[in-house]
């Protein structure tokens, strides 16, 4: 049986699922998006993914006003999916809808809602084990903090990452380290966890704002700064964030092995304590 999903208020089969070729999604990227981690059926911090896609959504003048059956339509797609059982990923998007090409927004138009879901196991071996990450030129545009589907510059920047046998890589803008291409980033030095401050550069990543949640809890020492590239990789240790990697230790920077090439003790207490929460 095909995968089912939800595409602009229809249950269909991925293969039967069509779209409009004037949709503004698929001319001009015009949209944004969410993915949200479910736990057995049990999402992990709902609330603050709608929030997000509400500001997004309000950041780019797209009226979307369904945000109450995300949730249902999310859980709908588990069950549908046999994926309430499991570690799935449920991706939302929305664009500004069909339109014969304009540049500007047009007024008369249905905003377009799609959602699918998908196995999101944790990556067990990296999580044990750590990643190696490159570093690269933050390419992107200047609103990062909007989740915008144009995402042509993150998947290049990612794409380099895999070529190179990385797991990820970590962005630098004007000598200063933004995020990574689909996770916020973390350092510590001298036990102080240190991430850059929220701006227009960087998402608002829902797993940072986890990780700073802990760190208030817990008393560990922390500083929302900027850092350079050359401070990088002098870090005691690093690791990435996301819905998808959760809390990932970095072992590794270009050449450069980060805390003997092993996953650092904060990283494995904060990482404890996140999968205590999300279980
Ligand atoms: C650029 C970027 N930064 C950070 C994140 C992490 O955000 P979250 O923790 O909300 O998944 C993502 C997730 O997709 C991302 O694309």
């Amino acid at each position: 049986m095909s995968e089912i999903v939800f595409l602009n208020g229809k249950w269909v089969g991925r293969d039967q699922a069509s779209l409009s070729p004037d949709d503004r999604g698929f001319i001009f990227a015009d949209g944004v998006y969410e993915v949200t981690k479910f736990y057995n059926g049990k999402a992990f911090r709902m609330a603050d993914h709608l929030d997000r896609l509400h500001r997004s959504l309000n950041e780019i003048e797209i009226d979307f006003s369904e945000f109450d059956k995300l949730e249902d339509i999310s859980l709908e797609l588990l069950t549908r999916n046999n994926l309430i059982d499991a570690e799935a990923g449920v991706y939302w998007q929305i664009t500004r809808g069909a339109h014969p090409r304009v540049h500007h927004f047009p007024g008369d138009i249905i905003p377009g809602f799609y959602a699918f879901a998908f196995p999101l196991p944790s990556a067990k071996d990296k999580l044990g084990k750590g990643i190696k990450v490159i570093v690269q030129e933050d390419i992107r545009w200047l609103r990062c903090d909007i989740k915008s589907v144009s995402l042509l510059p993150n998947t290049m920047l990612y794409n380099k990452a895999v070529e190179s046998g990385a797991g990820e890589s970590i962005l630098i803008r004007d000598g200063k380290v933004t995020e990574a291409t689909h996770s916020s980033v973390f350092a510590v030095k001298n036990g102080v966890l240190v991430t850059r401050p929220l701006s227009t550069l960087i998402l608002p990543g829902i797993t940072r704002k986890v990780v700073l949640e802990i760190c208030e809890k817990y008393g560990i020492s922390k500083e929302e700064r900027l850092f350079s590239e050359t401070e990088l990789f002098e870090m005691d240790e690093i690791f990435i964030c996301g819905t998808g990697s959760e809390i990932t230790p970095v072992v590794q920077v270009n050449d450069k092995k980060i805390s003997g090439g092993v996953p650092g003790p904060l990283t494995q207490k904060i990482q404890k304590i996140f999968f205590d929460l999300v279980q």
